[in-house]
């Protein structure tokens, strides 16, 4: 009869079998690898967790004011008589107004505002402008970088890194180059002359994912 602390047959001899050690072996593998799959996921889902929750990286919320992240205004709010019409653009965070939190904690919730004449804007963008101040995501969608060009003759915005050229007139409508999908719009209203989320990012905000 076998007694409690008797050790499994298994482990008192040497297995004839060879191939069951390399078995044993590719199994503690196949658990090590789990194991650090479990972690990696863990640590993105984690990223992902803090994305969502963390006031200084969540997307623009609507009623979020602006400060200005470069040029001349650099730290103030802005407003409408702060940017020229007719371009160029300029870049800001959104600010909760309530706690004063700066969202400068993702890249991804850069904005640029171009003013145009609202004449010049197709009715959908118009609608979702504030008094001829369009916005758009700062981050191109082809493989994330900053939109920071401009052509005043055209009034188009350029990437630097490939050229993709956006109308902000219409949409930011790819005009050329090799971005897949517009810049996402944010809809914009005035509050006081100060620009504001009037609502959501009209698309996924950052490169595209193959
Ligand atoms: S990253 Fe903008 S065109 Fe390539």
């Amino acid at each position: 009869m076998r007694r409690a602390n008797d050790q499994p047959e298994e482990s008192n001899t040497a297995h004839p079998c060879k191939d069951c050690y390399a078995s044993r072996l590719l199994s503690r593998r196949t658990v090590l690898k789990s194991a650090l799959g479990l972690g990696v996921s863990l640590h993105f889902a984690r990223v992902a967790d803090s994305a969502e929750t963390d006031p200084k990286k969540l997307r623009p919320q609507i009623g979020d004011v602006f400060i200005f992240s470069s040029g001349d205004h650099q730290g103030q709010v802005v407003t409408i008589r702060d940017l020229p019409e007719g371009g160029p653009p300029a870049f800001a965070y959104p600010l909760d107004p309530k706690t004063q939190t700066l969202r400068d904690g993702s890249r991804l919730n850069r904005v640029l505002f171009v003013h145009l004449a609202q004449t010049e804007l197709t009715d959908p963008t118009r609608a979702v402008a504030a008094e001829g101040v369009v916005g758009y995501s700062a981050i191109c969608p082809h493989t994330g970088c900053d939109v920071s060009g401009w052509k005043a003759e055209t009034q188009h915005l350029v990437c630097p890194c490939h050229a993709s050229t956006f109308d902000p007139k219409d949409r930011a409508r790819v005009i050329g180059g090799p971005a897949p999908r517009p810049l996402p719009l944010l809809p914009l209203r005035t509050v006081d002359g100060k620009v504001t989320v009037a609502g959501a990012f009209s698309a996924r905000v950052g490169a595209e994912q193959k």
